[in-house]
């Protein structure tokens, strides 16, 4: 079996797989009721929120859609703040639909600073702040408590954010750091596969939600909360993804959030290490590399599509390229999930491998 080291899907563990052959149940009957409010419960001390935790059968994309179309009326002003593609792609969505789009961006591998936000903040008067706490496309987390301050100090604006790839992997305080609605996705740091996602709605963004005209139906935060209070899914939901993710939070909570905190946080230290001692540079400001996924700079000399694809085709291990304007220029390590240091150390040496059979010359002294 390959090596899987992208920033999701990730590899997912056996239990998990005999899980997603479970025989289909009535999604409007008793056991699914039970399995919705294992499942909800199991994602709340991840989330860190008391408000409510709603389960979409779609990718991340449609949740962070959901983010918009429930709290949001066209002509609304909204800053969205971009550091990546998946910045990019969450104004995208507000402007689809019909708002009035503002945006700070920021330079690829940098994070947004705090004074950035506060500076574009003052005098906009928006409804909304978008930003992605952990920008898969550079491998950056942006300091989102810091940036959650700033926005509630300077502002009365919604905080919208897209944690799709951090979520379950690294702290975050949803009620603490005064968040009103923050999304994930079920193929990133839950240990199953795609086809869930998951929203949390806060008290103002449901103040927002009784406001917010953009046409929805799909995606309607009352309609998921109408049928979760009876325990049930408003569309057929993904059981599969749902009988896997009962399993995985099971697992999550034996490990316990905190060592899971901590082993990703250890994983990307060591593999940021390990790619110094290769001679390689990082393209994430190292202040805010992200403790998901790392981004690295494809060496001068070695072609980055060929890099990718050797490791592949001789090594058996798939990493990811640069997305947009960076392929070729970087590729991408997944440390999120579930793992084990072994699966990145292996990885590290097919890496270490496949440049050496691209013609790179490791720099005397840089390897270990
Ligand atoms: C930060 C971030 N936001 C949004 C998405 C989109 O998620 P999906 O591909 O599940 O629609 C991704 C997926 O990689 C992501 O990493």
């Amino acid at each position: 079996m390959a090596n899987l080291r992208i920033p999701g899907p990730t590899p997912i563990p056996d239990d998990v797989r005999a899980a997603l052959s479970t025989q289909m149940i009535n999604h409007r009957g008793p056991e699914f009721a039970a399995l919705l409010e294992r499942v909800t419960e199991g994602l709340r001390p991840f989330f860190r929120t008391e408000s409510d935790i709603l389960i979409y059968t779609c990718s991340g994309t449609g949740v962070l859609e959901a983010a918009i179309v429930n709290t949001l009326s066209p002509g609304d002003k909204v800053l969205a703040i971009s550091i990546g593609s998946f910045g990019d792609r969450f104004g995208a969505i507000a402007e689809t639909y019909g708002a009035e789009v503002e945006r700070l961006n920021i330079e690829w591998g940098g994070a947004a600073e705090p004074d950035a936000v506060r500076d574009a903040l003052r005098g906009g008067d928006y409804q909304a702040v978008l930003v992605t706490h952990n920008e898969t496309s550079t491998g950056v987390e942006n300091p989102l408590r810091a940036i959650a301050q700033v926005v509630r100090a300077e502002s009365k604006a919604l905080l919208l954010v897209d944690a799709v790839s951090s979520m379950g992997c690294v702290p975050i305080e949803t009620d603490n750091w005064g968040i009103d609605v923050i999304v994930t996705g079920s193929q990133k740091g839950w240990e199953v596969p795609p086809g869930l996602a998951m929203a949390a709605v806060g008290p103002r963004g449901w103040e927002a939600f009784k406001r917010a005209k953009m046409p929805r139906f799909y995606l309607d935060f009352g309609k998921h909360k109408d049928f979760a209070d009876k325990g049930q899914p408003p569309w057929t939901p993904a059981l599969p993804v749902m009988f896997g993710l009962d399993v995985s939070l099971k697992r999550m909570a034996d490990e316990g959030p905190g060592a899971i905190f901590d082993r990703h946080a250890a994983a990307a230290a060591n593999i940021r290490g390990q790619m110094r001692k290769l001679g390689l540079e990082l393209f994430a400001d190292e202040r805010y590399a992200s403790n998901t996924v790392t981004a690295v700079k494809v060496p001068t000399g070695v072609d980055g599509k060929a890099l990718t694809a050797k490791m592949r085709t001789d090594y058996d291990t798939v990493i990811a390229g640069g997305q947009g304007k960076l392929a070729g220029q970087i590729f991408r390590f997944g440390h999120l999930g579930w793992f084990e240091q072994q699966e990145l150390d292996d990885a590290v040496d097919a890496l270490r491998k496949t440049l050496v059979d691209l013609g790179y010359r490791i720099p005397a002294g840089a390897s270990a």
